[in-house]
Protein backbone atom coordinates (compact mmCIF):
# COMPACT_ATOMS: atom_id res chain seq x y z
CA UNK A 1 0.00 0.00 0.00
CA UNK A 2 1.55 3.05 -0.91
CA UNK A 3 -0.38 6.27 0.75
CA UNK A 4 -0.27 9.76 -0.22
CA UNK A 5 -0.56 13.18 0.91
CA UNK A 6 1.18 15.69 -1.20
CA UNK A 7 0.14 17.67 -3.59
CA UNK A 8 1.10 18.37 -6.94
CA UNK A 9 2.63 21.59 -7.59
CA UNK A 10 3.80 24.08 -10.53
CA UNK A 11 6.44 25.87 -8.38
CA UNK A 12 7.39 29.20 -10.72
CA UNK A 13 3.11 29.66 -11.17
CA UNK A 14 2.60 29.35 -7.30
CA UNK A 15 5.57 31.62 -6.19
CA UNK A 16 4.21 34.57 -9.22
CA UNK A 17 1.06 34.46 -8.07
CA UNK A 18 2.10 36.06 -5.09
CA UNK A 19 3.76 38.46 -6.71
CA UNK A 20 2.47 41.72 -7.99
CA UNK A 21 4.50 44.19 -10.28
CA UNK A 22 2.17 46.73 -11.77
CA UNK A 23 2.79 46.49 -15.45
CA UNK A 24 4.30 43.24 -15.52
CA UNK A 25 1.60 39.71 -16.10
CA UNK A 26 1.61 36.87 -14.61
CA UNK A 27 3.21 35.10 -17.87
CA UNK A 28 6.12 37.04 -17.17
CA UNK A 29 7.04 36.93 -14.23
CA UNK A 30 6.39 32.88 -14.90
CA UNK A 31 9.14 33.16 -17.53
CA UNK A 32 11.20 35.47 -15.39
CA UNK A 33 11.70 32.89 -12.35
CA UNK A 34 14.92 31.28 -12.46
CA UNK A 35 16.31 27.82 -10.52
CA UNK A 36 19.28 29.16 -9.47
CA UNK A 37 22.74 27.17 -10.22
CA UNK A 38 23.88 27.43 -6.24
CA UNK A 39 20.34 27.05 -4.38
CA UNK A 40 22.14 28.13 -1.01
CA UNK A 41 20.26 31.32 -0.88
CA UNK A 42 16.92 29.73 -2.72
CA UNK A 43 15.41 27.06 -4.82
CA UNK A 44 14.17 29.96 -7.13
CA UNK A 45 14.95 33.30 -7.70
CA UNK A 46 13.05 36.08 -9.50
CA UNK A 47 16.21 39.04 -10.49
CA UNK A 48 14.70 42.43 -10.27
CA UNK A 49 17.31 44.13 -12.76
CA UNK A 50 14.57 43.81 -15.68
CA UNK A 51 11.58 45.71 -13.93
CA UNK A 52 14.15 48.74 -12.86
CA UNK A 53 13.51 50.81 -15.71
CA UNK A 54 9.55 50.42 -15.92
CA UNK A 55 9.02 51.00 -11.90
CA UNK A 56 12.07 53.08 -11.82
CA UNK A 57 13.50 52.24 -9.08
CA UNK A 58 16.82 50.24 -8.27
CA UNK A 59 17.09 46.61 -8.32
CA UNK A 60 17.70 46.00 -5.01
CA UNK A 61 14.74 48.23 -3.50
CA UNK A 62 12.45 46.50 -5.72
CA UNK A 63 13.34 43.33 -4.09
CA UNK A 64 13.28 44.44 -0.32
CA UNK A 65 10.19 45.81 -1.00
CA UNK A 66 8.64 42.50 -2.91
CA UNK A 67 10.53 40.09 0.11
CA UNK A 68 8.27 42.76 2.73
CA UNK A 69 4.58 42.31 1.00
CA UNK A 70 5.05 38.22 0.59
CA UNK A 71 4.60 35.95 3.62
CA UNK A 72 6.09 32.20 4.08
CA UNK A 73 3.06 29.72 3.89
CA UNK A 74 3.05 25.70 3.80
CA UNK A 75 4.71 26.04 0.36
CA UNK A 76 7.23 28.44 0.58
CA UNK A 77 8.75 28.83 3.62
CA UNK A 78 11.38 31.79 3.57
CA UNK A 79 11.32 34.58 1.31
CA UNK A 80 14.37 36.64 1.35
CA UNK A 81 16.52 39.77 -0.98
CA UNK A 82 19.29 39.98 -1.64
CA UNK A 83 21.63 41.93 -4.30
CA UNK A 84 18.65 42.61 -6.51
CA UNK A 85 17.18 38.62 -6.36
CA UNK A 86 14.20 37.87 -4.68
CA UNK A 87 14.77 34.81 -3.38
CA UNK A 88 12.28 31.94 -2.35
CA UNK A 89 13.17 28.56 -0.37
CA UNK A 90 10.35 26.05 -1.15
CA UNK A 91 9.26 24.24 1.90
CA UNK A 92 11.22 20.80 2.12
CA UNK A 93 8.63 18.21 3.65
CA UNK A 94 6.36 20.21 0.89
CA UNK A 95 8.71 19.66 -1.70
CA UNK A 96 9.83 16.18 -0.78
CA UNK A 97 5.66 15.14 -0.57
CA UNK A 98 4.61 16.94 -3.60
CA UNK A 99 6.92 15.63 -5.83
CA UNK A 100 6.79 11.81 -4.81
CA UNK A 101 3.11 12.00 -4.82
CA UNK A 102 3.79 13.24 -8.43
CA UNK A 103 6.21 10.12 -9.80
CA UNK A 104 3.88 7.78 -7.81
CA UNK A 105 0.75 9.01 -9.63
CA UNK A 106 2.56 9.07 -12.95
CA UNK A 107 4.89 6.54 -12.70
CA UNK A 108 6.50 5.51 -16.06
CA UNK A 109 4.29 8.66 -17.33
CA UNK A 110 6.46 10.69 -14.89
CA UNK A 111 8.92 13.48 -16.73
CA UNK A 112 6.53 13.07 -19.87
CA UNK A 113 4.01 16.09 -21.01
CA UNK A 114 1.74 17.52 -23.27
CA UNK A 115 3.66 20.30 -24.79
CA UNK A 116 4.30 18.69 -28.53
CA UNK A 117 0.55 17.69 -28.87
CA UNK A 118 -0.40 18.29 -32.31
CA UNK A 119 2.97 19.22 -33.63
CA UNK A 120 5.22 16.42 -35.80
CA UNK A 121 8.77 16.45 -35.81
CA UNK A 122 10.95 14.33 -38.61
CA UNK A 123 14.25 12.50 -37.65
CA UNK A 124 16.26 11.66 -39.99
CA UNK A 125 18.96 9.49 -38.26
CA UNK A 126 20.97 6.63 -38.60
CA UNK A 127 20.71 6.44 -42.48
CA UNK A 128 23.03 3.55 -43.56
CA UNK A 129 23.91 3.27 -47.01
CA UNK A 130 22.94 0.23 -48.58
CA UNK A 131 26.05 -2.78 -49.06
CA UNK A 132 28.58 -0.41 -46.99
CA UNK A 133 29.58 -1.37 -43.52
CA UNK A 134 27.68 -0.42 -40.65
CA UNK A 135 30.62 0.41 -38.61
CA UNK A 136 31.19 2.34 -35.16
CA UNK A 137 30.69 5.71 -37.34
CA UNK A 138 26.78 4.68 -37.29
CA UNK A 139 26.59 4.61 -33.73
CA UNK A 140 26.25 8.36 -32.56
CA UNK A 141 23.63 8.74 -35.32
CA UNK A 142 22.04 5.80 -34.57
CA UNK A 143 21.60 6.03 -30.54
CA UNK A 144 21.46 9.64 -30.62
CA UNK A 145 18.67 10.04 -33.42
CA UNK A 146 16.85 7.11 -30.92
CA UNK A 147 16.93 8.64 -27.55
CA UNK A 148 15.82 12.24 -29.72
CA UNK A 149 12.55 10.19 -30.91
CA UNK A 150 11.53 8.84 -27.66
CA UNK A 151 12.23 12.36 -25.82
CA UNK A 152 9.95 14.41 -28.50
CA UNK A 153 7.44 11.27 -28.09
CA UNK A 154 7.61 11.74 -24.32
CA UNK A 155 6.82 15.22 -24.68
CA UNK A 156 3.45 14.69 -26.92
CA UNK A 157 5.20 15.17 -30.01
CA UNK A 158 4.21 12.75 -33.08
CA UNK A 159 7.26 11.87 -34.33
CA UNK A 160 8.67 10.08 -37.76
CA UNK A 161 11.48 8.49 -37.43
CA UNK A 162 12.89 8.41 -41.02
CA UNK A 163 15.84 5.99 -42.21
CA UNK A 164 17.09 8.42 -45.48
CA UNK A 165 18.88 5.15 -46.90
CA UNK A 166 21.84 5.76 -48.97
CA UNK A 167 20.61 3.47 -51.84
CA UNK A 168 21.53 5.79 -55.29
CA UNK A 169 24.82 6.22 -56.67
CA UNK A 170 27.52 4.69 -59.16
CA UNK A 171 28.46 2.31 -56.44
CA UNK A 172 25.99 -0.31 -56.60
CA UNK A 173 26.84 -0.67 -61.04
CA UNK A 174 30.64 -1.65 -59.89
CA UNK A 175 28.67 -4.02 -57.31
CA UNK A 176 26.68 -5.51 -59.59
CA UNK A 177 29.49 -6.18 -61.74
CA UNK A 178 31.42 -7.48 -58.89
CA UNK A 179 28.48 -10.00 -58.46
CA UNK A 180 28.50 -10.86 -61.87
CA UNK A 181 32.27 -12.06 -61.91
CA UNK A 182 32.88 -12.88 -58.92
CA UNK A 183 30.24 -13.83 -57.14
CA UNK A 184 27.94 -16.75 -55.72
CA UNK A 185 24.65 -16.64 -54.84
CA UNK A 186 24.47 -19.05 -52.15
CA UNK A 187 27.65 -17.44 -50.57
CA UNK A 188 26.11 -14.06 -50.65
CA UNK A 189 22.82 -15.48 -48.88
CA UNK A 190 25.34 -17.35 -46.71
CA UNK A 191 27.55 -13.86 -46.10
CA UNK A 192 25.00 -11.12 -46.23
CA UNK A 193 26.23 -7.74 -45.96
CA UNK A 194 29.94 -8.86 -45.49
CA UNK A 195 29.94 -10.84 -48.53
CA UNK A 196 28.58 -7.98 -50.26
CA UNK A 197 31.13 -5.89 -48.79
CA UNK A 198 34.37 -7.67 -49.90
CA UNK A 199 32.66 -8.14 -53.53
CA UNK A 200 32.81 -4.41 -53.06
CA UNK A 201 36.62 -3.90 -51.51
CA UNK A 202 37.68 -6.85 -54.11
CA UNK A 203 36.10 -4.42 -57.15
CA UNK A 204 37.63 -1.40 -55.95
CA UNK A 205 41.23 -2.90 -55.74
CA UNK A 206 41.11 -5.33 -58.83
CA UNK A 207 38.84 -4.28 -61.68
CA UNK A 208 40.13 -3.66 -64.79
CA UNK A 209 39.08 -0.64 -66.90
CA UNK A 210 36.69 -3.40 -68.92
CA UNK A 211 34.89 -3.99 -65.88
CA UNK A 212 35.01 0.02 -65.01
CA UNK A 213 32.68 0.09 -68.47
CA UNK A 214 30.56 -2.58 -67.23
CA UNK A 215 29.86 -1.04 -63.93
CA UNK A 216 28.59 2.22 -65.69
CA UNK A 217 26.60 0.23 -67.64
CA UNK A 218 24.87 -1.65 -65.13
CA UNK A 219 24.40 1.58 -63.24
CA UNK A 220 22.64 3.10 -66.30
CA UNK A 221 20.46 -0.28 -66.33
CA UNK A 222 19.64 0.55 -62.68
CA UNK A 223 18.66 3.57 -63.85
CA UNK A 224 16.43 2.69 -66.46
CA UNK A 225 14.30 0.19 -64.76
CA UNK A 226 16.05 -2.97 -66.17
CA UNK A 227 14.85 -6.34 -64.44
CA UNK A 228 17.53 -8.11 -63.44
CA UNK A 229 19.96 -5.35 -62.34
CA UNK A 230 17.26 -3.76 -60.25
CA UNK A 231 16.49 -7.25 -58.69
CA UNK A 232 19.92 -8.18 -57.99
CA UNK A 233 20.57 -4.50 -56.43
CA UNK A 234 16.91 -5.44 -54.16
CA UNK A 235 18.27 -8.38 -52.82
CA UNK A 236 21.36 -6.21 -52.00
CA UNK A 237 18.77 -3.63 -50.18
CA UNK A 238 16.74 -6.51 -48.10
CA UNK A 239 20.27 -8.16 -47.63
CA UNK A 240 21.62 -4.92 -45.85
CA UNK A 241 18.12 -3.67 -44.17
CA UNK A 242 17.65 -7.75 -42.56
CA UNK A 243 21.22 -7.03 -41.39
CA UNK A 244 20.88 -3.65 -39.55
CA UNK A 245 17.18 -4.54 -38.12
CA UNK A 246 18.66 -6.74 -36.19
CA UNK A 247 21.11 -4.58 -34.29
CA UNK A 248 18.20 -1.46 -34.57
CA UNK A 249 16.13 -3.95 -32.68
CA UNK A 250 18.89 -4.50 -30.26
CA UNK A 251 19.36 -0.58 -29.52
CA UNK A 252 15.68 -0.51 -29.11
CA UNK A 253 15.41 2.55 -32.58
CA UNK A 254 12.91 2.42 -34.90
CA UNK A 255 12.08 4.44 -37.97
CA UNK A 256 8.83 5.26 -39.72
CA UNK A 257 10.17 5.38 -43.04
CA UNK A 258 13.07 3.93 -45.07
CA UNK A 259 12.77 6.36 -48.41
CA UNK A 260 16.01 6.72 -49.16
CA UNK A 261 18.13 8.50 -51.44
CA UNK A 262 16.40 6.56 -54.51
CA UNK A 263 12.61 7.13 -53.69
CA UNK A 264 13.22 11.27 -54.22
CA UNK A 265 14.88 10.75 -57.68
CA UNK A 266 11.27 11.37 -59.45
CA UNK A 267 10.27 14.18 -57.12
CA UNK A 268 13.54 16.41 -57.48
CA UNK A 269 12.46 18.01 -61.50
CA UNK A 270 9.86 20.31 -59.62
CA UNK A 271 12.66 21.82 -57.14
CA UNK A 272 15.09 22.16 -60.12
CA UNK A 273 12.18 24.17 -62.12
CA UNK A 274 11.77 26.50 -59.39
CA UNK A 275 15.48 26.82 -58.78
CA UNK A 276 15.34 28.07 -62.72
CA UNK A 277 12.02 30.17 -62.64
CA UNK A 278 13.29 31.83 -59.43
CA UNK A 279 16.67 32.42 -61.45
CA UNK A 280 18.54 30.59 -58.53
CA UNK A 281 20.26 28.16 -61.03
CA UNK A 282 22.78 28.91 -63.19
CA UNK A 283 25.16 27.34 -65.03
CA UNK A 284 29.10 26.69 -64.07
CA UNK A 285 31.19 24.70 -66.35
CA UNK A 286 28.37 22.96 -67.75
CA UNK A 287 26.95 22.08 -64.44
CA UNK A 288 23.91 23.24 -62.60
CA UNK A 289 24.28 25.27 -59.34
CA UNK A 290 23.29 27.77 -57.15
CA UNK A 291 25.71 30.41 -56.31
CA UNK A 292 25.97 31.20 -52.75
CA UNK A 293 28.98 32.86 -52.30
CA UNK A 294 27.20 36.16 -50.87
CA UNK A 295 26.51 33.95 -48.36
CA UNK A 296 30.48 32.92 -47.33
CA UNK A 297 29.79 29.53 -49.09
CA UNK A 298 30.66 27.44 -52.05
CA UNK A 299 27.99 26.63 -54.53
CA UNK A 300 25.72 24.10 -54.09
CA UNK A 301 26.26 21.70 -56.72
CA UNK A 302 22.07 21.01 -57.88
CA UNK A 303 23.23 19.00 -61.59
CA UNK A 304 25.90 17.32 -62.95
CA UNK A 305 27.34 18.52 -66.52
CA UNK A 306 26.05 15.07 -67.55
CA UNK A 307 22.57 16.24 -66.18
CA UNK A 308 22.62 13.64 -62.95
CA UNK A 309 21.61 14.74 -59.99
CA UNK A 310 23.37 14.63 -56.70
CA UNK A 311 23.08 14.82 -52.84
CA UNK A 312 22.40 17.59 -52.50
CA UNK A 313 19.09 17.29 -55.06
CA UNK A 314 17.54 14.37 -53.91
CA UNK A 315 17.78 16.28 -50.65
CA UNK A 316 15.85 19.53 -51.44
CA UNK A 317 13.63 16.86 -52.54
CA UNK A 318 13.07 14.81 -49.57
CA UNK A 319 12.91 18.35 -47.46
CA UNK A 320 10.05 19.22 -49.54
CA UNK A 321 8.47 15.52 -49.53
CA UNK A 322 8.30 15.81 -45.64
CA UNK A 323 7.25 19.26 -45.52
CA UNK A 324 4.25 18.33 -47.81
CA UNK A 325 3.84 14.69 -46.37
CA UNK A 326 4.37 15.15 -42.50
CA UNK A 327 3.49 19.50 -42.16
CA UNK A 328 7.01 19.39 -39.40
CA UNK A 329 6.87 21.91 -37.19
CA UNK A 330 10.78 20.91 -36.86
CA UNK A 331 12.96 18.21 -38.75
CA UNK A 332 16.03 17.16 -37.54
CA UNK A 333 19.08 15.89 -39.63
CA UNK A 334 21.48 14.01 -36.74
CA UNK A 335 24.30 13.55 -39.21
CA UNK A 336 27.98 13.86 -38.57
CA UNK A 337 29.62 17.60 -38.53
CA UNK A 338 31.65 16.71 -41.48
CA UNK A 339 28.27 17.61 -43.37
CA UNK A 340 27.79 20.67 -41.78
CA UNK A 341 28.50 22.93 -45.30
CA UNK A 342 25.70 20.20 -46.71
CA UNK A 343 23.22 20.89 -44.56
CA UNK A 344 24.57 25.04 -44.44
CA UNK A 345 23.95 25.37 -48.41
CA UNK A 346 20.94 22.95 -48.14
CA UNK A 347 18.87 25.03 -45.82
CA UNK A 348 20.06 28.36 -47.33
CA UNK A 349 18.96 27.22 -50.68
CA UNK A 350 15.23 26.12 -48.91
CA UNK A 351 15.93 29.52 -47.70
CA UNK A 352 16.13 31.27 -50.95
CA UNK A 353 13.62 29.68 -52.87
CA UNK A 354 11.04 31.45 -50.50
CA UNK A 355 10.09 28.92 -47.60
CA UNK A 356 9.62 30.51 -44.49
CA UNK A 357 9.58 26.80 -42.73
CA UNK A 358 13.38 26.91 -43.63
CA UNK A 359 13.97 27.92 -40.54
CA UNK A 360 12.69 24.63 -38.91
CA UNK A 361 15.15 22.65 -40.43
CA UNK A 362 18.12 21.71 -37.80
CA UNK A 363 21.29 19.69 -38.38
CA UNK A 364 21.92 17.99 -35.14
CA UNK A 365 25.93 17.47 -35.36
CA UNK A 366 27.87 15.56 -33.45
CA UNK A 367 31.69 14.20 -33.22
CA UNK A 368 33.60 11.48 -34.80
CA UNK A 369 34.01 8.26 -32.42
CA UNK A 370 37.13 6.61 -32.55
CA UNK A 371 38.22 3.00 -30.43
CA UNK A 372 40.93 3.49 -27.38
CA UNK A 373 43.63 1.52 -29.84
CA UNK A 374 44.07 4.14 -32.18
CA UNK A 375 41.31 2.66 -34.70
CA UNK A 376 39.04 4.66 -36.29
CA UNK A 377 36.29 3.29 -38.41
CA UNK A 378 38.40 2.58 -41.48
CA UNK A 379 42.05 1.36 -40.93
CA UNK A 380 43.82 -0.41 -43.60
CA UNK A 381 40.83 -0.78 -45.16
CA UNK A 382 39.45 -2.83 -42.14
CA UNK A 383 35.96 -1.08 -40.74
CA UNK A 384 35.38 -2.03 -36.87
CA UNK A 385 31.49 -3.29 -37.52
CA UNK A 386 29.03 -1.98 -34.75
CA UNK A 387 27.67 -5.32 -34.62
CA UNK A 388 31.15 -6.79 -32.94
CA UNK A 389 31.64 -3.58 -30.50
CA UNK A 390 28.38 -4.30 -29.48
CA UNK A 391 29.02 -8.38 -29.14
CA UNK A 392 32.36 -7.31 -27.47
CA UNK A 393 30.47 -5.47 -24.88
CA UNK A 394 28.00 -7.84 -23.96
CA UNK A 395 30.61 -11.05 -23.99
CA UNK A 396 32.60 -8.87 -21.34
CA UNK A 397 29.33 -7.52 -19.31
CA UNK A 398 28.59 -11.52 -19.34
CA UNK A 399 31.87 -12.45 -17.80
CA UNK A 400 31.44 -9.33 -15.12
CA UNK A 401 28.55 -10.53 -13.90
CA UNK A 402 29.55 -14.10 -13.82
CA UNK A 403 32.48 -13.04 -11.73
CA UNK A 404 30.08 -10.73 -9.20
CA UNK A 405 27.00 -13.14 -8.88
CA UNK A 406 27.74 -16.65 -10.78
CA UNK A 407 24.12 -17.72 -9.45
CA UNK A 408 22.21 -14.67 -10.98
CA UNK A 409 19.46 -15.93 -12.94
CA UNK A 410 19.04 -15.05 -16.70
CA UNK A 411 22.55 -14.11 -16.98
CA UNK A 412 22.73 -13.88 -20.77
CA UNK A 413 19.38 -11.60 -20.63
CA UNK A 414 20.73 -9.12 -18.24
CA UNK A 415 24.07 -9.46 -20.08
CA UNK A 416 22.30 -8.40 -23.15
CA UNK A 417 21.07 -5.25 -21.16
CA UNK A 418 24.08 -4.44 -19.56
CA UNK A 419 26.02 -4.82 -22.60
CA UNK A 420 23.68 -2.80 -24.83
CA UNK A 421 22.96 0.03 -22.28
CA UNK A 422 27.07 0.47 -21.84
CA UNK A 423 27.52 0.76 -25.58
CA UNK A 424 24.33 3.54 -25.65
CA UNK A 425 25.42 5.22 -22.79
CA UNK A 426 28.70 5.51 -23.58
CA UNK A 427 27.44 7.10 -26.63
CA UNK A 428 25.50 9.87 -25.10
CA UNK A 429 27.51 10.86 -22.09
CA UNK A 430 29.19 13.61 -23.89
CA UNK A 431 28.15 16.52 -25.19
CA UNK A 432 27.19 15.38 -28.95
CA UNK A 433 29.51 17.13 -30.72
CA UNK A 434 32.80 16.20 -29.06
CA UNK A 435 34.99 13.63 -30.24
CA UNK A 436 34.78 10.46 -28.51
CA UNK A 437 37.37 7.90 -27.70
CA UNK A 438 35.34 4.62 -27.05
CA UNK A 439 36.49 2.30 -24.11
CA UNK A 440 35.75 -1.04 -23.52
CA UNK A 441 36.88 -1.20 -19.94
CA UNK A 442 35.24 2.64 -19.36
CA UNK A 443 31.81 2.07 -20.57
CA UNK A 444 31.79 -1.19 -18.65
CA UNK A 445 32.87 0.16 -15.51
CA UNK A 446 30.67 -0.44 -12.34
CA UNK A 447 32.20 3.04 -11.02
CA UNK A 448 32.54 5.39 -13.19
CA UNK A 449 29.94 7.64 -15.33
CA UNK A 450 28.12 4.64 -16.61
CA UNK A 451 25.25 3.10 -18.07
CA UNK A 452 26.05 0.11 -15.36
CA UNK A 453 26.81 2.39 -12.46
CA UNK A 454 22.93 3.82 -13.30
CA UNK A 455 21.61 0.29 -14.17
CA UNK A 456 23.32 -0.99 -10.80
CA UNK A 457 21.99 1.59 -9.10
CA UNK A 458 18.40 0.76 -10.06
CA UNK A 459 19.16 -2.94 -8.58
CA UNK A 460 20.14 -1.42 -5.73
CA UNK A 461 16.80 0.03 -5.18
CA UNK A 462 14.53 -2.75 -6.53
CA UNK A 463 16.53 -5.35 -3.82
CA UNK A 464 15.96 -2.33 -1.06
CA UNK A 465 11.79 -2.62 -2.20
CA UNK A 466 11.45 -6.63 -2.15
CA UNK A 467 13.43 -6.98 1.18
CA UNK A 468 11.22 -5.11 2.43
CA UNK A 469 8.45 -7.24 0.90
CA UNK A 470 5.31 -6.87 -0.91
CA UNK A 471 3.00 -5.25 2.17
CA UNK A 472 5.44 -2.93 3.61
CA UNK A 473 3.70 0.39 3.33
CA UNK A 474 5.32 3.46 1.79
CA UNK A 475 4.38 7.11 2.65
CA UNK A 476 5.27 10.10 1.08
CA UNK A 477 4.56 11.75 4.55
CA UNK A 478 7.65 13.20 5.95
CA UNK A 479 7.45 13.26 9.81
CA UNK A 480 10.92 13.97 10.57
CA UNK A 481 13.18 16.85 9.88
CA UNK A 482 14.89 15.99 5.69
CA UNK A 483 18.41 15.04 6.27
CA UNK A 484 20.42 16.75 3.68
CA UNK A 485 21.12 13.16 1.66
CA UNK A 486 17.61 12.94 1.57
CA UNK A 487 16.11 16.68 0.37
CA UNK A 488 19.26 16.60 -2.32
CA UNK A 489 18.05 13.40 -3.54
CA UNK A 490 14.14 14.69 -3.31
CA UNK A 491 15.18 18.08 -5.56
CA UNK A 492 16.89 16.08 -8.05
CA UNK A 493 13.55 13.76 -8.32
CA UNK A 494 11.72 16.93 -8.52
CA UNK A 495 14.34 18.46 -11.53
CA UNK A 496 13.65 15.24 -14.03
CA UNK A 497 10.73 16.67 -15.97
CA UNK A 498 12.84 20.21 -16.75
CA UNK A 499 15.78 18.32 -17.65
CA UNK A 500 13.95 16.39 -20.45
CA UNK A 501 12.54 18.88 -21.91
CA UNK A 502 16.18 21.13 -21.85
CA UNK A 503 17.16 18.05 -23.55
CA UNK A 504 14.62 18.21 -26.46
CA UNK A 505 15.34 22.04 -26.85
CA UNK A 506 18.79 21.50 -27.05
CA UNK A 507 18.50 17.98 -29.08
CA UNK A 508 21.09 16.83 -26.67
CA UNK A 509 20.24 13.62 -24.92
CA UNK A 510 23.49 13.70 -23.01
CA UNK A 511 21.42 15.71 -20.40
CA UNK A 512 19.81 13.16 -19.20
CA UNK A 513 22.62 10.28 -19.36
CA UNK A 514 24.09 13.15 -17.17
CA UNK A 515 20.92 13.32 -14.92
CA UNK A 516 20.81 9.36 -14.51
CA UNK A 517 24.20 9.50 -13.16
CA UNK A 518 23.40 12.57 -10.87
CA UNK A 519 20.55 10.72 -9.60
CA UNK A 520 22.25 7.65 -8.84
CA UNK A 521 25.06 9.29 -6.79
CA UNK A 522 22.33 11.01 -4.92
CA UNK A 523 20.54 8.01 -4.34
CA UNK A 524 23.54 6.11 -3.22
CA UNK A 525 24.92 8.53 -0.70
CA UNK A 526 21.11 8.58 0.62
CA UNK A 527 21.61 4.91 0.63
CA UNK A 528 25.03 4.38 2.78
CA UNK A 529 24.14 7.73 4.84
CA UNK A 530 20.26 6.96 5.83
CA UNK A 531 19.10 3.67 7.23
CA UNK A 532 16.06 2.50 5.09
CA UNK A 533 15.13 -1.13 6.64
CA UNK A 534 16.19 -0.62 10.00
CA UNK A 535 14.85 2.86 10.63
CA UNK A 536 11.86 3.76 12.70
CA UNK A 537 9.13 3.30 11.40
CA UNK A 538 7.60 6.51 9.86
CA UNK A 539 10.76 7.32 8.79
CA UNK A 540 11.13 4.16 7.45
CA UNK A 541 8.27 4.10 4.91
CA UNK A 542 9.33 7.75 3.67
CA UNK A 543 12.83 6.18 2.67
CA UNK A 544 11.07 3.28 1.21
CA UNK A 545 9.05 5.94 -0.79
CA UNK A 546 12.16 7.66 -1.99
CA UNK A 547 13.70 4.42 -2.79
CA UNK A 548 10.63 3.17 -4.94
CA UNK A 549 10.53 6.81 -7.06
CA UNK A 550 14.17 7.02 -7.81
CA UNK A 551 13.60 3.41 -9.05
CA UNK A 552 10.82 4.82 -10.95
CA UNK A 553 12.74 7.96 -12.36
CA UNK A 554 15.92 6.24 -12.93
CA UNK A 555 14.21 3.68 -15.34
CA UNK A 556 12.20 6.66 -17.13
CA UNK A 557 15.35 8.35 -18.15
CA UNK A 558 17.22 5.32 -18.91
CA UNK A 559 14.58 4.25 -21.14
CA UNK A 560 14.21 7.69 -22.99
CA UNK A 561 18.09 6.89 -23.94
CA UNK A 562 17.03 3.25 -25.44
CA UNK A 563 18.52 1.16 -22.05
CA UNK A 564 17.03 -1.19 -20.15
CA UNK A 565 17.26 -1.67 -16.37
CA UNK A 566 17.45 -5.79 -14.75
CA UNK A 567 15.61 -6.41 -11.80
CA UNK A 568 18.43 -7.92 -10.57
CA UNK A 569 22.26 -7.19 -11.47
N1 LIG B 1 23.89 8.18 -45.86
C1 LIG B 1 24.55 9.40 -45.48
C2 LIG B 1 25.95 9.09 -44.96
O1 LIG B 1 26.22 7.98 -44.54
C3 LIG B 1 23.81 10.15 -44.42
C4 LIG B 1 22.49 10.70 -44.85
C5 LIG B 1 21.98 11.75 -43.92
N2 LIG B 1 20.69 12.27 -44.26
C6 LIG B 1 20.43 13.11 -45.23
N3 LIG B 1 19.20 13.46 -45.45
N4 LIG B 1 21.39 13.63 -45.98
O2 LIG B 1 26.79 9.98 -45.00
Amino acid sequence: MYKIKGKVMDYKKYIADKIVIDGISKAEIVEAIAVPPNTEMGDYALPCFKFAKILRKPPVQIALSLAGSISSDSVIGQVTALNGYLNFKINKSYLAESTLAEIEKAGAGYGSSAVGKGKTVCIDYSSVNIAKPFHIGHLSTTVLGGALYKIYNFLGYNVVGINHLGDYGTQFGKLICAYKHWGDKQQVEKGGIHAINELYVRFNSEATDQMQAEAREYFRLIESGDSEANEIFGWFKSLTLAYVDKIYNRLGVKFDSYNGESFYLDKMQPVIDELKNKGLLKTSDGAGIVDLEEYGMPPCLILRSDGASLYATRDLAAAYYRKNTYGFYKCLYVVAYQQNLHFKQIFKVLELLGNDWAKDMVHVAYGMVSLEDGAMSTRNGKVVWLEDVINKCVEKAYKVIEDKNPSLENKREIAEKVGVGSVIFGALYNSKIKDIVFSYDKVLSFEGETGVYCQYTCARANSVLQKAGDTAEYSAVCEDKLMSQEYELVKTLAAFPDVVKDAAEKYEPSLIARYAVDLSQKFNKFYFDCKILTAEDGTKRFRLSLTKATKQTLTNALSLLGIGVPEKM
